[in-house]
């Protein structure tokens, strides 16, 4: 399974924070906003990532993550030219995407929570049809939303409804077979002139190969579009983080639990970073790793 990150927009509800800098580089806590759905990819498996962002932005994004060696990922970047819709991201990657099947997962989206790494590895075993989840929110008018019938069936996909027609909100991370791209392809604009992903998944679910899971109370969904949201996310990862010293969306620590890296280079990196904070947090890793695999 191949993994976009798709990291371009405007910002414009964090203007003027996000006149002269990607939404995706400002920072949530004390990582850039990247990191967490980087290290989301990395928690399904994935390894090898198509960042897709403005052109201008990506010089930035190249010179944070690189080709992704240092993290054993493979990071290739592609350019869109204008936001034209969260589903043009599979017309950008579809050479990327080759014969495989693909996830695909919104820049500004943070995801938490207890058995995480096992529910995502599972969907990204997929082979045939789309896999969507979706998760309680006060405020579904900001969102696309799913409306079940009383057996759990969706019967209706609507991108940011004016009235409440349900509270399940769909969230940023999508898994899809390999004909999402000529789905994409086949799509026109919606009224606002996007490309929209909620007709991708409508495809799906026509085809009745769409598999819906509601994320329970255990797993923390995190938006970060709006100043007030994004300090949310911060102070949800500071309190995390100082609590229980472990590391929230940390790719480093994504790539030595999951094997991509060994202890050796991982220490390296915690070297690379020993002035600041992060790095204290890496050096911290890397001791308990090492009483863990030596005990
Ligand atoms: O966060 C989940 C929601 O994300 C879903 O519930 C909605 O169905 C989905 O449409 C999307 O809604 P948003 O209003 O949050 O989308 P937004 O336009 O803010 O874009 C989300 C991210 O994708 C953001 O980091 C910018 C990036 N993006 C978006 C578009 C439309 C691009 O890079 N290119 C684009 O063309």
């Amino acid at each position: 399974m191949k993994g976009i990150i798709l990291a371009g927009g405007n910002g414009t509800r964090l203007y003027p924070m996000t006149r002269a800098v990607n939404k995706q580089l400002l920072h949530i806590y004390d990582k850039p906003m990247i990191y967490y759905p980087l290290s989301t990819l990395m928690l399904a498996g994935i390894r090898e990532i198509l960042i897709i962002s403005s052109r201008e932005a990506q010089k930035s994004f190249q010179t944070l993550l690189g080709n992704g060696d240092h993290l054993g990922l493979t990071i290739s970047y592609a350019e869109q030219e204008h936001p034209n819709g969260i589903a043009e991201a599979f017309i950008i990657g579809e050479q990327f995407i080759g014969i495989d099947p693909c996830a695909l997962i919104l820049g500004d989206n943070v995801f938490h929570g207890h058995g995480l790494s096992k529910l995502l590895t599972k969907s990204a075993q997929l082979k045939s049809g789309a896999c969507i989840f979706t998760n309680w929110v006060a405020d579904p008018e900001r969102y696309g939303v799913a409306s079940f019938d009383s057996k759990g069936n969706v019967i209706d996909l609507t991108e940011k409804p004016h009235k409440t027609l349900s509270n399940w909100a769909v969230v940023g991370v999508y898994f899809f077979d390999n004909n999402v791209s000529s789905i994409a392809k086949g799509l026109s604009p919606s009224a606002r002139g996007e490309l929209e992903i909620l007709d991708v998944i409508q495809y799906y679910l026509n085809n009745k190969t769409l598999k819906v899971e509601k994320l329970g109370r255990g797993y923390s969904w995190l938006d970060t579009g709006t100043p007030q949201s994004l300090l949310q996310a911060a102070t949800f990862v500071q309190t995390l983080q100082q609590r229980q010293g472990l590391s929230v969306c940390c790719p480093e620590e994504v790539a030595l639990s999951k094997g991509f890296i060994d202890l050796a280079r991982f220490k390296k990196l915690a070297e690379d970073a020993a002035a600041s904070d992060y790095g204290k947090l890496l050096s911290h890793i890397a001791l308990e790793f090492d009483t863990l695999t030596s005990n």
